[in-house]
């Protein structure tokens, strides 16, 4: 077995050496700027546009339809912003969800700040919008809905065909965070009915720093880096060349393994879970069973504070995360779990572990035993005993 075991893809994966390999001849040989005309120019444009077709088939859509950004917040606020200033005439409402990432939520919570109106939807207990709500909220001036595809702690999945279904039917722009499942899980822009989305490549064993938003055809969006007109406009500055042929190879990798790889780590996932509830007491499972990303478990456990236990598995080298939990150190549960509804208490014992392409069924078991012994000793030393 490999150490460390690493178990927080949902926050960054391994570089796939196949893709560190595709990337190195554009540092070292092929270094051109894309938009010269001589010969290591053209071979770099010639790659930039080789990844743009990869990740526009990924997910049914045109190369030119790609814009490339510098990972997932960068689209998500591009997105959010460059609607808002490009249809200033349409509309003032906006709705997105409570569980979005902050990349989505500070945006609309700074429109909502400049005379936009926001509408948050809630969820239930697994994570999931209502359908009846939003069609209850969509109003004839509700320029754009954003919803993501899957939630980076919890890893419920959202009813996205139905959601741009409802979008389009009314007339709103639809945007959705697509930087948990691009690679994971099917995506398809044109049955899905999705005008923007946002993409980031580190998340599926690529590079960080590089990632894309898709615009539909016939989208207005305002460009959001002016300067030399790269981008079509949209997203002026060189291109990093290494980091689009990074997240092209990254893409081909994903869709041949796509399917395999889901089955694989949903079972994983499975066994995982069902072996810890069986050794470990008071443990629940955060987020929904039936719609939940094939690579992610979040679970609260009763008695220990999620931090306290990442940093005993670190001990036997093991990389988790306490969710969002306690990012600011302030004990205050995150806004997912919030959402959710999970009890301050309970959601202090918030972990995450998120799977990837190393994962293996001894990794795994490795873990549950290094945390059935870190979770006991933890709730000894705090005097909670075993009533869990
Ligand atoms: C759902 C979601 N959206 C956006 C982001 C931000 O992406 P990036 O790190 O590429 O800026 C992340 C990364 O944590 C994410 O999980």
């Amino acid at each position: 077995m490999e150490y460390p075991v690493y178990l927080d893809n949902a926050a960054t994966t391994a570089v796939d050496p196949a893709v560190v390999e595709a990337m190195l001849p554009y540092f070292l040989s092929a270094y051109g700027n894309p938009a010269t005309l001589y010969g290591v120019g053209m071979m770099a444009r010639e790659a930039v546009d080789h990844a743009r077709e990869a990740v526009a088939d990924m997910i049914n859509a045109s190369p030119d339809e790609i814009v490339f950004t510098s990972g997932g917040t960068e689209a998500d606020n591009a997105a959010i912003k460059g609607v808002a200033a490009a249809y200033a005439d349409k509309g003032k409402h906006l709705i997105t969800s409570a569980i979005e990432h902050h990349a989505v939520l500070e945006p609309m919570e700074t429109l909502a700040h400049s005379g936009y109106e926001l509408d948050i939807l809630p969820v239930d207990s697994e994570g999931r919008i209502s359908l009846e709500t939003l069609k209850s909220l969509l109003r004839p001036d509700t320029l754009l809905v954003s919803i993501m595809h899957a939630n980076n702690e919890i890893g419920t999945i959202q009813p996205i065909g139905e959601i741009g279904s409802l979008c389009r039917e009314n007339g709103a722009l639809f945007h959705t965070d697509a930087v948990q499942t691009f690679g994971k899980i099917p995506l398809n822009v044109r049955e899905q009915k999705i005008d923007l989305m946002s993409v980031s490549a580190h998340k599926l064993h690529g590079p960080k720093g590089i990632g894309f938003l898709y615009v539909r055809r016939g989208t207005k969006l305002h460009r959001f880096m002016e300067g030399g007109g790269q981008e079509r406009g949209y997203r002026s500055g060189t291109l990093n060349v290494p980091g689009i042929v990074g997240l092209g190879k990254a893409t081909e990798l994903a869709k041949e393994r796509m399917e395999s790889e889901a089955k694989r780590l949903t079972t994983l996932r499975d066994v995982f879970i069902a072996k810890l509830m069986n050794t470990v007491s008071g443990v629940s499972v955060n987020g929904s069973r039936a719609h939940r990303l094939p690579n992610n478990i979040s679970v609260c456990i009763e008695g220990i504070q999620g931090e306290t236990l990442l940093l005993a598995l670190d001990a036997s080298r093991i990389c988790a995360s306490a969710g969002s939990a306690c990012s600011t150190g302030s004990m205050e549960p995150s806004h997912v779990l919030k959402a959710l509804g999970v009890s301050r208490d309970l959601a202090r014992g918030a972990v995450r572990i998120t799977l990837g392409r190393e994962t293996t069924l001894e990794s795994l078991d490795y873990t549950l035993d290094a945390l059935e012994r870190s979770v006991q000793g933890l709730r000894e030393l705090s005097g909670a005993g075993t009533n869990y």
